[in-house]
C-alpha cells in the first residue's frame, strides 16, 4: 500500500484551515509543523506545496469548477488544488501524484484523478490569465504599475527568497555556518540558509532580522536617524523599531496591541537593542501623551495587498468595499501622527498596500486637509521606487513586496 508524503498530508491539513476555516496561512503552518515530526526536507516541501497551490488557488479553482459536475468535497477539493499545483509545477513524475493523491483520499478515487491529472494544461504558463488575482485587485495593481504591472502581478506566484536584514560584521558569520547570499537590495540580503532561520546561530545571536526591501525602504524614506528620536507610530511587532534602533535613533514605538509589543520587545531583545513602548490607541490625539519629534513614521494598519506573495489568502478575503473602512482609519491615524510631528520635521507615511485609496489618494486629502505639511521626494532607499500620483510605490518584482510610501515634510 502507497505511503502518503508526511509533507502532503500536512499541506492539506494547513489548507482545510486556511480555506474552510479562514484561518491565516503563516500560523496555520507553524502549528501543523509544531504537531509532526517531519524532517526539514519534508517541511519545505509542504511549505512549498501550502503556498504555491495558495499563489495559484483562484486559477486552480476555475479548473475544478469547469471539471466537476458538482461541487466537490473539501477534502477532495484540497486533493484536486495540491495535485494540480504538483502535476503543473514539480517534476513529480504523474503516475506518482496519481497514486500519492488516491492514498490521501482513499479507495475509490484513483479513476477521478486520473481523469483530473489528464484534463491540465501542460504547464503554469498555460493557465489564463497569466495572474492570480480577483479582477477589482488586478485593476489595483495596473494602477499603481502603469508600466510594468503585468510583471509584478506574473512575479506574485514565485516563492519569494528569505531576505535577512544582516547586522554589521554578520554576512561572515553568516557564511560560516554554510548560507549563502544570493544577492542584496538596499540593506537587504536574499539568504539561503542551510537550515531553519530560529535555529541559525547568526539569528540566535541577533545578527538577523527578516525583513522585505519594501519595509525596509520605509524606514530609509526617514532619512538620517542616528542619534534622534523617531517616532515609531502603529509600531507592531517592531521590524521597523528594530531597524531604526540599529542605525541608532532613539525609538519611540506606539501601537495598541499589548501583544505585539511584547514580541516586539522580545524581538528587540534578541537583536540586543532597546526601544521604549506606549500602549496607545492613534484614533486619538496624542498631543500632551506622546512626545513632539522630527522624524516620525506612520506605517499605518491597511489590507496588506501587498504582500501576496507570503500572504496569498488576503486576495481570496479582500473585498473592494473594505478599502473605505481602512482608509477612514488610516485617515484619523494619519492626523494624529502629523500632530506629532515638530516644524520642518518629517513624517513618513507608510502601507504594505498597493490600493489607491490606502496609498494615494490618502496622501492627496491629508495635504488638502494639511496646508503646512507638502510631499517631498524620499531620499535614496536603495529599493527602486515608482511615482504615484502622490508618494511613491516600492517596485514589487523579484520577491520585493508593494509598499507604498510618501514623505511629508512640515513648513
Ligand atoms: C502594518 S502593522 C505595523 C507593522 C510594524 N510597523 C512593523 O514594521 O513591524 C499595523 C499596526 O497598526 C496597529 N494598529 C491598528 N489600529 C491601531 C490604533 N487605532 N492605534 C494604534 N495602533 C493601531 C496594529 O496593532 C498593527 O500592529
Amino acid at each position: 500500500m502507497t505511503q502518503v508524503n508526511p509533507a502532503r498530508r500536512l499541506a492539506s491539513a494547513v489548507l482545510a484551515r486556511v480555506l474552510e476555516r479562514g484561518e491565516w496561512a503563516a500560523p496555520a503552518l507553524e502549528a501543523e509543523l509544531a504537531a509532526r515530526r517531519l524532517d526539514l526536507r519534508d517541511q519545505r516541501l509542504a511549505t512549498h506545496l501550502v503556498y504555491g497551490t495558495l499563489r495559484r488557488v483562484l486559477r486552480l479553482s476555475g479548473l475544478i469548477t469547469r471539471f466537476c459536475r458538482r461541487p466537490p468535497s473539501p477534502g477532495l477539493r484540497r486533493a484536486l488544488l495540491l495535485s494540480a499545483f504538483e502535476a503543473l509545477g514539480s517534476s513529480t513524475p504523474p503516475h506518482a501524484l496519481l497514486s500519492q493523491y488516491a492514498a490521501l483520499l482513499g479507495s475509490g478515487t484513483a479513476r477521478l484523478l486520473r481523469a483530473w491529472l489528464a484534463a491540465l494544461p501542460p504547464s503554469t504558463e498555460e493557465l489564463e490569465p497569466a495572474y492570480d488575482l480577483p479582477p477589482w485587485l488586478a485593476e489595483e495593481y495596473r494602477a499603481a504599475y502603469p508600466d510594468c504591472a503585468e510583471a509584478v502581478m506574473a512575479d506574485l506566484e514565485l516563492p519569494p527568497p528569505l531576505w535577512l536584514w544582516v547586522a554589521p560584521g554578520g554576512t561572515d558569520r553568516l557564511q560560516r555556518e554554510g548560507a549563502q547570499i544570493l544577492r542584496a537590495v538596499g540593506q537587504v540580503c536574499a539568504v539561503r540558509l542551510p537550515g531553519r532561520l530560529p535555529e541559525s546561530p547568526s539569528y540566535r545571536a541577533g545578527l538577523l532580522q527578516p525583513v522585505n526591501p519594501a519595509s525596509a525602504a520605509a524606514v530609509r524614506a526617514l532619512g538620517e536617524v542616528q542619534g534622534r528620536r523617531v517616532l515609531d507610530l502603529a509600531g507592531g511587532r517592531g521590524v521597523k523599531a528594530a531597524l531604526l534602533a540599529a542605525e541608532g535613533a532613539s525609538v519611540l514605538s506606539a501601537d495598541l496591541s499589548a501583544g505585539r509589543q511584547r514580541q516586539a520587545g522580545e524581538n528587540l531583545r534578541r537583536l540586543g537593542l532597546t526601544a521604549e513602548f506606549h500602549l496607545v490607541d492613534l484614533t486619538e490625539s496624542q498631543l500632551g501623551r506622546l512626545p513632539s519629534s522630527e522624524r516620525v513614521l506612520l506605517d499605518a494598519p491597511c489590507s496588506g495587498s501587498g504582500t501576496l506573495r507570503n500572504h496569498p489568502e488576503i486576495k481570496l478575503r479582500l473585498r473592494p468595499g473594505d478599502l473605505a473602512e481602512r482608509a477612514a482609519l488610516q485617515a484619523r491615524m494619519l492626523k494624529v501622527a502629523a500632530e506629532l510631528v515638530l516644524p520642518r520635521g518629517r513624517l513618513v507615511y507608510s502601507v504594505c498596500s498597493v490600493a489607491a485609496a490606502e496609498g494615494p489618494e490618502q496622501v492627496l486629502d491629508f495635504l488638502a486637509e494639511h496646508p503646512d505639511f507638502s510631499l517631498v521626494d524620499p531620499p535614496e532607499t536603495g529599493v527602486p521606487l515608482g511615482p504615484a500620483a502622490a508618494g511613491h510605490y516600492t517596485l514589487a518584482l523579484q520577491g520585493v513586496d508593494s509598499f507604498f510610501l510618501a514623505v511629508l515634510e512640515r513648513r
